[in-house]
């Protein structure tokens, strides 16, 4: 059970993998771990089995101070291996922690700040044992609770009470699972969603103990929280299994449509209007915004800074978007007449959550956009507007990125209506198009992947590409940049297409593949006829021309050596479609590189430390 949790936390991280379990009667804790892949440790059980258990922990790495072998891998266990530990975070005064104990006589196998912590619970377990005659594993995880700095999540498990798993956190995730019989903890609730739906939050500076069929939650100094919020998962075990499908990525890539769909779903009244009721934000302080800041990282900063072409032309009031760990940083201009939206698909991330704590320090308002349901961004932020695109289990974000979109859209739209800012036709309008977007998603992956696999084909030897848009187009080209980046491991660089004489252009040399996001050449799309000049001046020094661009387009075909097709559409709707096939592109080129497209090296899904 242990293990098929692990198996569902993989993408969190997966440098190396372990358990510890201990049953009644055992002296010690069985703690077996292997670098690398949780395959790796699964073989290894399965070669020498581990004893039946009442309990078990286990963990996924993703390395942060120790690099990924066997001995750093987590659990961790105390000096007389009766107690041990897994733990998600960066303990800052593991040093200090640690010289502490060495000079009373400890010695550390590994470097990790994890060994630490779990010779540093074993002595504070006998401590509790020499004051009160028992073991108390709970009260001994407070203390170590309030000892630590940095962030962590810990679990731990001690052979004297063979029937408890303790858990304590703060700045890192953690969630109990309720079920009958049974209880389980995870960092999200697909750990335990094959078991029970039911969920419990459990915040920030507590500590929990389960039991079969027990929960104990308090506060590190040991008053009980009387009354943790517990939710539904609204999703499924299967929602999160490949179903048939080669790979996660695909699987989610072909989810799209349905993603902006159900992320639409339910948030239009009968007379279509935009109706946010679930957004705990009052009317009066969205009408008094005056500057919109979007913060997140990596592929959701990129959905962020395509809703900054929507919303200010919508909403006509100031939209900045930043990469949320440099924001945090900077000391950023906010008032109460800010809104900072955070978006995250994990809503664990670290340096989004960091920043958003101090945007609310500041007294501005928070709105979260995320995907998961629970997760600490939107429980931090004011409001949330959740993005129904499904459990994400590959690595590279995909289908999370449309329904970011979609639902950064829905908010602007919201603001525009609430403001008068657009006339209602315009509004209608514009939703309509966006409802006619899953359709049109449907339509690229349906017609678009043999091309796109002819493609990958064609440039499997390319050591680098460019991506170049414009407006909209200029975060999917650094989205497609990005894709290609984390799972294809090929050198990128995504630049506004009108920078390329400002420098890119230097880099063109023949062959060199060039990937163009084409506005469409509706109406009198300026635009448009600035992209194909750049597209020409490229083709004049040699470039191998990628475009994405709408169907028909003579122009294209005219220059480029491959076209992506994209049905016609609006050009704020256009970053919906034109993303697919370079999702797909970026697949396909790193399948044929042999790689695992879910799980690219030194990454991981939610990147809970700064
Ligand atoms: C990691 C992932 C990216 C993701 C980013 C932000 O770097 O590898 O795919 O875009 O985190 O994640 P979030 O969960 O906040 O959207």
């Amino acid at each position: 059970m242990c293990i098929q949790g692990l198996q569902r936390l993989e993408y969190r991280g997966y440098d190396s993998a372990g358990v510890a379990l201990t049953a009644p009667g055992m002296g010690r804790v069985a703690v077996r771990k292997k670098a690398g892949r949780l395959s790796n440790l699964i073989d290894d059980i399965e070669a020498d089995p581990m004893p039946e258990a009442t309990v078990a922990i286990g963990h996924t790495r993703w390395a942060t101070n120790g690099v990924p072998n066997d001995v750093n891998a987590h659990p961790h266990a105390s000096r007389d291996g009766k107690v041990a530990i897994i733990h998600n975070g960066i303990i800052e005064n593991a040093s200090q922690l640690r010289l502490d104990l060495q000079a009373e006589g400890y010695r550390f196998a590994s470097s990790t700040d994890t060994e630490v912590a779990a010779k540093l619970l074993g002595k504070i377990v006998d401590n509790v044992i020499a004051e009160t005659g028992a073991p108390d594993l709970l009260e001994a995880m407070r203390r170590l609770g309030r000892m630590l700095e940095g962030a962590f999540t810990i679990l731990a498990v001690d052979c004297r009470q063979p029937g408890v798993v303790v858990g304590a956190r703060h700045d890192s995730p953690l969630v109990v699972g309720l079920g009958e019989g049974e209880n389980f903890l995870g960092s999200d609730v697909a750990a335990f969603v094959a078991y029970t739906k039911t969920a419990m939050e459990i915040d920030q500076d507590q500590a929990v103990m389960i039991t079969a069929d027990g929960v104990t939650v308090t506060d590190f100094d040991g008053n009980l929280v009387g009354d943790p919020a517990v939710y539904e998962v609204d999703w499924d075990a299967s929602a999160a299994e490949k179903g048939g499908w080669d790979s996660f990525m695909d699987k989610e890539i072909h989810e799209e449509p349905a993603a902006v769909q159900r992320t639409l779903f339910g948030r239009l009244d009968e007379d279509g209007n935009i109706n946010l009721d679930e957004v705990h934000i009052d009317e009066h302080d969205f009408k008094a915004v005056d500057k919109i800041i979007v913060i997140g990282c990596g592929t959701a900063s990129y959905a962020g800074m395509v809703a900054k072409y929507a919303i200010e032309h919508w909403v006509r009031i100031p939209v900045e978007v930043e990469l949320a760990h440099e924001f945090r940083y900077r000391d950023p201009i906010l008032t109460p007449r800010t809104l900072v939206v955070a978006i995250s698909q994990s809503g664990e991330t670290m340096d989004t959550l960091m920043a958003l704590r101090h945007a609310r320090e500041q007294g501005s308002k928070v709105l979260a956009i995320c995907n998961t349901q629970g997760a600490s961004i939107p429980r931090e932020s004011d409001a949330v507007l959740y993005t129904h695109a499904g459990p994400e289990v590959a690595v590279a974000s995909t289908k999370a990125f449309v329904a970011q979109i979609t639902a950064a859209y829905i908010l602007g739209l919201y603001l525009a209506q609430l403001k008068g800012a657009v006339f209602r036709d315009e509004i209608h309008q514009t939703l309509d198009s966006l409802k006619a977007m899953p359709q049109k998603i449907q339509w690229v992956l349906d017609t678009q992947p043999p091309r796109v696999a002819r493609a990958a084909e064609q440039l499997a030897d390319a050591n680098s590409f460019l991506f170049l848009g414009r407006h909209v187009g200029y975060p999917v080209a650094l989205e497609g940049a990005l894709k290609l980046k984390e799972i294809a491991y090929t050198f990128t660089e995504g630049f506004a297409a009108g920078e390329l004489k400002h420098g890119p252009i230097a880099l063109v040399d023949e062959g060199e593949p060039v990937v163009f996001i084409v506005p469409p050449e509706r109406g009198r799309n300026i635009l448009h006829a600035k992209v194909i000049s750049g597209i020409e001046e490229v083709k004049a020094r040699g470039a191998f021309i990628i475009a994405v661009a709408e169907e028909g387009d003579k122009d294209v075909e005219r220059y480029a050596d491959i076209i992506f097709w994209r049905p016609q559409c609006p050009t704020l709707m256009s970053p919906l479609v034109d993303v697919v096939p370079l999702q797909l592109l970026a697949m396909d080129m790193a399948k044929q590189k042999g790689y695992d497209v879910d799980k690219p090296r030194n990454l991981a899904k939610s990147v809970t430390v700064e």
